[in-house]
């Protein structure tokens, strides 16, 4: 069973001078096959929290262990293979390869992972098909609406089936049904693959389908 554990995380930020506490002491465990939520205002630290969990941004003090170890002490062959199949993370925005057709965009995960082209081609089909974008496929991200992109970088994080989802306001850019569908599949997921999933959401509805749900506030949560 995997599970990350975050143990006495601190974050600070120093811009300019000025110095702000924005995580104060975080200790949480997240199992697989578990859903948690995240709420809080804005700018009390959620995507800064998230961030540190994926690996991308380092604590200021405290640590972050899969199934024991400090994922910051990873080699490069473990740190990689920690990011491209243990943790997808759906950021707030979609980041969105300009160039790349959205179905490139969605081959991206498996392409590093060495799949074949093909397998990877018919693997980020199926995905688009679930997000409701597979008529989109051969387009720019650029000609599509923002809801249609976070759909695209939902289909993105899905595609080496993570252990953990780590999804950064999923339905932020959604209206009330298309976001009810992208937490059913999440739901889904959830249940068939046996994905944890932690979710940061403002939207109390979102919030209340996941079995846990934690309110960060003043750095810590509640
Ligand atoms: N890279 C950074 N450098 C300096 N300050 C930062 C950085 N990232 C975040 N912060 C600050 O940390 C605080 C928390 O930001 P964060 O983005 O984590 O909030 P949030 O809870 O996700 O907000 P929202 O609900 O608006 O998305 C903010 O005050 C922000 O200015
Ligand atoms: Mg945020």
């Amino acid at each position: 069973m995997n599970r990350i554990e975050a143990n006495n995380i601190y974050k600070e930020f120093y811009v300019k001078s000025q110095h702000e506490n924005v995580l104060n002491g975080i200790t949480i465990d997240f199992q697989q096959g578990q859903t948690y939520a995240i709420t809080g205002v804005s700018g009390t630290g959620k995507s800064t929290l998230l961030h540190i969990l994926a690996g991308l941004e380092e604590p200021t003090s405290g640590q972050v262990l899969l199934d024991g170890k400090n994922i910051f002490q990873f080699d490069n062959k473990s740190r990689n293979h920690f990011l491209n199949k243990q943790v997808g993370l759906l950021f707030q925005q979609p980041y969105l390869i300009k160039e790349l057709s959205v179905l490139e965009n969605v081959m991206v995960p498996g392409l590093i992972a060495q799949k074949s082209f093909e397998e990877c081609k018919k693997r980020a089909g199926q995905l688009l098909q679930q997000v409701g974008l597979e008529h989109k496929k051969e387009q720019l991200p650029m000609s599509l609406s923002g809801g249609q992109q976070q759909r695209v970088a939902f289909a993105r994080a899905l595609f080496n089936k993570p252990t953990f989802l780590l999804a950064d306001e999923p339905t932020g850019n959604l209206d009330i049904t298309t976001g009810k569908k992208m937490i059913e599949l999440l739901l889904q997921l959830v249940v068939e693959n046996n994905m944890g999933l932690i979710i940061s959401s403002h939207d109390k509805y979102v919030a209340e389908q996941m079995e846990q749900i934690f309110v960060l506030q003043d750095g810590m949560l509640k």
